[in-house]
């Protein structure tokens, strides 16, 4: 709910152009942390200035990450949004365990590795009549930023979905030697460039190396394309 005299937390696509985040949404610094190659977890690192209203860069290309410089006009940016509208639950897989349901929808993985763990989230929700598996299966499919994966109670239906603050963070991922996404939590509304809105959900990673398919979320091309914003945490 919006605090009283604060407009509401979302983010506008420009069409060809940046994220504009209005609302005083907090913008954080964060890390991929990982152990043996195995995403585990976020360090946060610091946190940018607050701002009610700013621009985060879309096109991958600006010289004051993560903020738009208006570089994309320069070099003719072209962000048309390719992703499909289809809500989540029409586009995902479904695999059943025996106690848990997980959906997994591929097409807006951003190859964070946090389904890797342990014996990777499959694994788990295969063996989800064991408690301790399903504890892990559940704290696996909430750390994806992406939101690829989601996963239910088998006999409620109950969406069990870890509650997250509204903010979004700017990734970089070390161990890739790369910079990732931005990870927005805890259901900031997205909006089209063409006005409509995209299905609010609790974690979503959007491109901001310019180079995905599935704009405006992240496919994992920041990682073929060595997308890297000049962020001190990756070796030179
Ligand atoms: S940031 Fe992941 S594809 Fe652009």
């Amino acid at each position: 709910m919006a605090e009283p005299n604060q407009p509401p937390k979302k983010i506008t696509i420009m069409k060809d152009g940046p994220y504009v985040v209005s609302g005083s949404v907090p913008l954080v610094k964060e890390s991929i942390v990982s152990e043996g190659g195995i995403s585990t977890g976020y360090e946060k690192r610091g946190e940018y200035p607050e701002r009610k209203t700013y621009t985060l860069c879309r096109c991958g290309q600006t010289k004051t990450p993560p903020y738009c410089d208006g570089t994309h006009v320069r070099t003719g940016f072209k962000g048309d949004e390719t992703a499909d509208r289809a809500p989540f639950s029409k586009r995902c897989k479904v695999l059943e365990g025996p106690t848990l349901v997980l959906y997994d929808r591929q097409d807006i993985c951003a190859r964070a590795g946090h389904c890797q763990q342990r014996t990777g989230a499959w694994t788990l929700v295969k063996h989800s009549h064991e408690a301790d598996k399903r504890e892990e299966a559940i704290g696996v499919v909430n750390s994806c930023p992406a939101g690829r994966l989601v996963v239910k109670d088998k006999d409620s239906g109950e969406v069990l979905e870890m509650p997250l603050e509204k903010e979004i963070a700017v990734l970089q991922h070390p161990h890739k030697e790369v910079s990732g996404p931005l990870y927005v939590r805890g259901g900031i509304p997205i909006v089209s460039a063409d006005g409509s809105e995209y299905e609010t959900r609790n974690r979503v990673t959007l491109c901001r190396c310019g180079a995905s398919k599935v704009k405006p979320f992240c496919d994992g091309s920041h990682i073929n394309t060595h997308f890297r914003d000049g962020d001190e945490s990756l070796k030179k």
